[in-house]
């Protein structure tokens, strides 16, 4: 990262942290602690969201495949290690894999891994905090293409952006299909009980942002004094992490600080949860065309398919 880049992350977080209410945006949760938690986090029985995803892609492949009809170019937005789309190579014949992440040094391993294991496909790394603008290289758009976007990782975007997202997908993917992993509204207990584990996996995984934090801004959180919250807010439609100061302290960096009263809370995480009536409906909206979807048994989780 360049030096003003590095400031420019600085300031996002400063001035995060001096808003009212506090915030820390999310993507700072996934530093290499942070990934490392979070992956412990989908091995979790509470947290049913990336099991119950790979059951649906693993039960209808055959049939999402036959939907899409051929393609060959998988890309996959937040690629990670690239193992969840690993599994769609050869049910759905892929033999070019475009691989989407922020992370540049991560995803050239990740892919150094996966084609030693698949050697037949070209794979294409794409550095890029896609959140906000994406942009393709010319080869990997070249023909229809597949584009993945799973774990329900649209969640964390508010209503508004992820429409917005979308239709940056949707021009994305001139002529292709878009195959997108969506977390249903359930029950406020399983949701909860999903961001707050009995092993406190999430919680340490909330609090290591303060870790993360206090190196990109030099900041001094005393990780002791803040504890891990984790809410359904049904009016959103969204589970909430917060982290609350379990006492009042004063936290400082280079020309700043800011005091925290005891019980004030700093908000690190939105989970969207949604209505399948509502995903279709925003997809429609976002330009898609004949959209449909799988779900498991309980309802819990929703891989919608829709035609740029
Ligand atoms: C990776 C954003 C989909 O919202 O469920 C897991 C992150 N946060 N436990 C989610 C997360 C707490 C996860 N996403």
């Amino acid at each position: 990262m360049s030096i003003q880049d590095r400031d420019k992350v600085r300031q996002e977080v400063i001035s995060g942290l001096t808003n009212n209410p506090p915030h820390i945006s999310p993507k700072y949760l996934y530093d290499e602690l942070g990934s490392r938690l979070f992956s412990a986090i989908t091995a979790l029985p509470e947290y049913y969201p990336t099991r119950t995803e790979a059951e649906i892609l693993k039960r209808r492949s055959a049939e999402i495949k036959s939907t899409i009809g051929t393609t060959s170019t998988l890309i996959d937005l937040g690629a990670g290690d690239g193992e969840k789309a690993a599994t769609l190579f050869e049910p759905f014949d892929i033999n070019q894999y475009v691989a989407v992440d922020i992370s540049a040094e991560f995803l050239q391993a990740s892919l150094r891994n996966l084609q030693s294991r698949y050697p037949h496909i070209k794979m294409i790394a794409v550095a890029q905090d896609f959140s906000h603008t994406l942009h393709l290289p010319p080869e990997a758009v070249n023909e229809p293409s597949l584009v993945f976007y799973p774990g329900s990782s649209i969640g964390n975007f508010n209503p508004t952006h992820a429409l917005a997202f979308l239709q940056q997908v949707h021009r994305a993917c001139q002529n292709g299909h878009l195959l997108i992993g969506v977390d249903l509204v359930k029950p406020a207990d399983i949701l909860e009980r999903a961001y707050d584990d009995a092993l406190q996996v999430t919680a340490a995984f909330n609090r290591n942002i303060l870790r993360h934090v206090n190196k990109l801004a030099q900041t001094n959180f005393n990780i002791h004094e803040w504890r891990h919250i984790a809410l359904f807010n049904a009016d959103e439609s969204r589970v909430e992490m917060h982290l609350e100061a379990t006492q009042e302290t004063t936290v400082t960096w280079p020309n700043g600080q800011r005091q925290f009263s005891a019980g004030e809370r700093i908000h690190t995480e939105n989970s969207y949860k949604w209505q399948i009536e509502a995903f279709t409906a925003m997809l429609k909206q976002a330009g898609f065309k004949d959209s449909c979807y799988w779900t498991d048994n309980k309802h819990w989780f929703a891989v919608f398919l829709a035609k740029a």
